[in-house]
């Protein structure tokens, strides 16, 4: 089975084919196109995007199938959400009309789950269950999965996520976007003792993930200490926030005997909470950084897996959503 997949919830315009064979997924062309656009206006313009991906869509698709040797493949799947709405619907749109044109299958994906399950592209891939932290610009989550499509949220940030604060950290250093792999790169040189920031633990709520504290503290130490190398506050907050993720993975071990742990989404890339979550001795999978960043790839993984597991396809009233929390 050979899945088309096609993701563009945000600013990057990806399509995958991902060939299900012998009980595993493998991964045949993975094209990202990153839109360099956004970085003069300091973040993703909707609009703009919207317009990229509608100009990409048609020749990134019949590059991909010509990549696979593919006249058409077997099953279409597009992220449906969450995401810009505009940047959405057309990849969804276009997915859709396709899926209808071929006479194939057509299949909806959330986007969140696709960075939950990126881990079972790899070899080795991790058994269910296993705990998977979704660090993405928009969600930040740590997740029991159980079998495909079973999972449950431990715990979840209740104001900014991982990638998010790294981007405002970003702009406060007056580095520009995208803000996390030019902290990360500036922090090489930091110190990361050189700063303490409070470790953010919400008094009586250990399992509560916010990052907005931890922002507020870095702007207030830049305001107070400009004298500070902006590489030691960029290498001590990102030491933080490295703890205190691996804090509540640790503490999701805890509860649930699981230790078995996934990384997926943008901030999964981060070398230090990489290295931070392999230096707990559980065991560890991480993604490639490519697979971690948004791509089609992990699309055409979930529909896969999900129709492997006998989901049915979706129909084609499947509407885009800005928002959707992972489920069933
Ligand atoms: O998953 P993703 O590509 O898009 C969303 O679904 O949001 O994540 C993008 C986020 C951005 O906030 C970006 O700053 C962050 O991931 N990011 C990183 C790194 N690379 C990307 N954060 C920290 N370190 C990185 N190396
Ligand atoms: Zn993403």
């Amino acid at each position: 089975m050979n899945v088309l997949a096609i993701e563009t919830s945000c600013d990057e315009t990806a399509v995958a084919v991902v060939r299900r064979e012998q009980g595993r997924n493998r991964v045949l062309v993975d094209i990202v196109h990153s839109q360099a656009m956004h970085a003069r206006f300091g973040g993703v313009v909707p609009e703009l995007a919207s317009r990229a991906h509608a100009e990409q869509m048609v020749p990134t698709v019949r590059a991909a199938l010509a990549e696979a040797g593919l006249e058409r493949p077997d099953v279409v799947a597009t992220t449906a959400g969450p995401g810009l709405i505009g940047a959405v619907l057309v990849g969804l749109s276009f997915g859709k009309s396709a899926a209808l044109g071929w006479g194939v299958p057509f299949y909806g994906v959330n986007h969140l789950e696709g960075h939950l399950l990126s881990a079972l592209l790899e070899d080795p891939a991790p058994a269910f269950p296993f705990l998977s932290l979704v660090v993405s610009g928009g969600h930040t989550t740590l997740y029991e999965a159980r079998a495909v499509g079973d999972y449950r949220a431990l715990c979840q940030t209740t104001d900014d996520a991982v990638g998010e604060a790294f981007d405002k950290v970003a702009r406060m250093l007056g580095l520009g976007y995208p803000g996390g792999p030019r902290v990360e790169a500036l922090a090489r040189a930091g110190n990361p003792k050189a700063v303490v920031f409070p470790h953010p633990r919400p008094a009586g709520r250990p399992m509560d993930l916010s990052f907005s504290g931890l922002k507020t503290a870095v702007r207030t130490w830049i305001e107070r200490h400009p004298e500070t190398p902006p590489e030691d506050v960029a290498a001590s907050f990102q030491d933080t926030v490295a703890r205190y993720l691996v804090d509540r993975v640790e503490q999701g071990v805890a509860l649930t005997g699981c230790r078995r742990i996934a990384i997926g989404g943008g901030a999964a890339a981060n070398t230090r909470l990489r290295e931070a979550l392999v230096a707990t001795g559980l065991d560890v999978y991480l993604p490639p950084k490519r697979r971690c960043t948004d791509n089609a790839a992990m699309i055409g993984n979930v529909a896969a897996l999900r129709l492997a597991a006998g989901a049915p396809p979706w129909t084609l009233d499947c509407t885009a959503r800005a928002r959707w929390e992972v489920g069933p």
